[in-house]
């Protein structure tokens, strides 16, 4: 049996904390990482029904992209829940945390940034276009280049295929043809305003996004780029995400980052 540390020590040989966003949440948010841990489930976000399925496979660690509670209301623009533990939300996670001893780990713009595997390197993959070339890169996105133009429109029906998502929507001119686009995963068509900007002026004459903001995205129009809407938590269907039986094999920096051959329980794509 292995601690959830020790799990998280293999977890950072290959994705180390230091590379991720100075002052993002990493590593762990919920319950003892000393722990004896018999299984590990990896989820997108650690909500109700992804802990209860853990917890219905005899899995007692997650590991999860995204943070596990809502922030409190601060707004001045309506009264709501005065405090984190008014919030339904938290409130039912916490129980079912608790209820089922479950350590969580969160392992986020650490693998966002992963060179390959990560999330940026793997949504591109899962678009499973022939010939594409990276002409441009920073830290948390590329720009590709398309063997030959291509309208909008045909580069959707890959996202469509690609993520196995069919209600993706094209903001702009669906007919453009291009050949660079970049994908902002996640929540960067949401909350990086100027990352449209940035892609552009590497070379990007079409945008994929994840969650939407949209005001970023009449600003992407303004600068004549179409963009894809898609999900954050839309998932390459290809991928094996790292987890499994965490008594599988040792700890260590030889263990297979595509574990295809260990039992997988994939509850959502870590994004
Ligand atoms: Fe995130
Ligand atoms: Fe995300």
């Amino acid at each position: 049996m292995y601690t959830g540390r020790d799990i998280a020590k293999v977890l950072e040989l290959i994705a180390p904390l230091e590379s991720g966003v100075p002052g993002d949440e990493l590593g762990f948010i919920f319950g003892d990482p000393d722990q004896q841990v018999t299984g590990v489930g990896c989820t997108w976000c650690a909500h109700a029904r992804s802990i209860q399925l853990c917890a219905d496979q005899g899995l007692n660690m997650i590991i999860c992209h995204e943070g596990i509670r809502m922030p409190e209301q601060r707004s001045p623009w309506y009264d709501g829940p005065k405090t984190a533990e008014e919030i339904v939300s938290n409130r039912v996670q916490s129980e079912l945390l608790t209820k089922h001893k479950m350590v969580v780990y969160r392992s986020h713009s650490n693998w966002d940034a992963l060179p390959g595997n990560g999330v940026a390197d793997q949504a591109v993959a899962a678009l499973q276009i022939e010939g594409l070339k990276t002409v441009a890169r920073q830290k948390f996105f590329s720009v590709q280049e398309i063997p030959r133009p291509m309208t909008v429109r045909e580069l959707k029906s890959y996202v469509d295929r690609g993520l196995d998502y069919t209600s993706c929507r094209i903001f702009g001119d669906s007919t453009k043809l291009v050949r660079r686009f970049s994908f902002l995963i996640g929540g960067f068509g949401e909350n990086q305003f100027h990352m449209p900007q940035a892609a552009r002026d590497m070379g990007a004459e079409a945008l994929i996004i994840g969650e939407m903001s949209e005001f970023i995205v009449i600003a992407a129009l303004e600068m004549g780029i179409p963009v894809i809407e898609t999900l954050h938590s839309v998932r390459n269907p290809r991928y094996q995400t790292p987890s499994g039986t965490a008594g599988a094999s040792p700890p260590g920096p030889s263990r297979p980052l595509h574990p295809q051959r260990r039992r997988h329980v994939r509850l959502e794509q870590v994004n």
